[in-house]
């Protein structure tokens, strides 16, 4: 009994001192020929204005209770005026002032899902830590150019840096090789990383997993039945 107090005693001090808080987030930026608008929380984009397409978008999967926010896409264009008049005005000020530039940090290759031969996956290109945004991403699919991928808008760190995702559906066939190659303004050449689809990614687990199990199980049943024997024939002897 004592122990179950203590236990739900610690289970309380667990859930108290979780970090109750969420941060969002609203970003607003512009460059003489690039406008972002977005708004984020605890690290995900919730909305951000396309301005190819003229309207806001909810980059959310489904089974999230959507977000909308009617007159956002209005308020992110006239914002994007208000943008450009203050680099303006910012540009005159520091005239000369060359405007920080830092290349990122880290490019990361990765696939959203464990590697199934055949099976359709995702390929993931994250870019942390550069400044100012955004990177360009491309692929390559064995060395040719490949398009249909896509690129979220740039998340500000709270160091004041940026991060990108860009994603490429993928189905992996043994001996592929693809490559996300970054363009910053800081980076002279495109920052290239490498995801070989090899063989040791696996086709299907097989019946490998469920013999091991079987035989497990048996063995351990066989176990208990010749420890009960062997108890029993103790007993009776003394
Ligand atoms: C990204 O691509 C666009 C269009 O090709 C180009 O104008 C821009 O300079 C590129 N940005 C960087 C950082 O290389």
């Amino acid at each position: 009994m004592k122990m179950k107090e203590l236990l739900l005693f610690l289970s309380c001090v667990l859930c108290v001192s979780a970090d109750p808080l969420h941060s969002d987030i609203g970003i607003v930026g512009c460059s003489a020929s690039d406008g972002e608008d977005m708004y984020g929380l605890d690290g995900e984009e919730l909305a951000y204005a396309d301005f190819n397409k003229q309207k806001e978008i909810y980059p959310q999967p489904p089974f999230i209770d959507p977000m909308n926010c009617p007159g956002c896409y209005d308020t992110a264009v006239a914002d994007q005026q208000t943008c450009r008049e203050n680099m303006k005005r910012c540009g005159k000020g520091m005239k000369d002032y060359p405007p920080e530039q830092d290349a990122p940090s880290a490019v990361m290759i990765y696939t959203r899902d464990e590697v199934e031969f055949g099976v359709q996956n995702t390929l993931i290109c994250h870019v942390a830590g550069f400044y100012p945004a955004p990177v360009n991403v491309s692929w390559t699919k064995n060395g040719q150019k490949v398009t249909g991928s896509s690129i979220n808008t740039p998340y500000l760190n709270k160091d004041g840096s940026f991060r990108q995702t860009s994603r490429l559906d993928f189905t992996p066939q043994l001996g592929d090789v693809y490559s996300c190659a970054v363009q910053h303004l800081a980076l002279a050449e495109p920052l290239a990383k490498i995801y070989e689809v090899d063989s040791s990614a696996h086709s299907d687990p097989g019946i490998g997993p469920s013999v091991f199990c079987g035989v497990g199980l048996t063995l351990g049943l066989v176990g208990v039945a010749v420890g009960t024997f062997f108890l029993i024939k103790g007993n009776e002897c003394s």
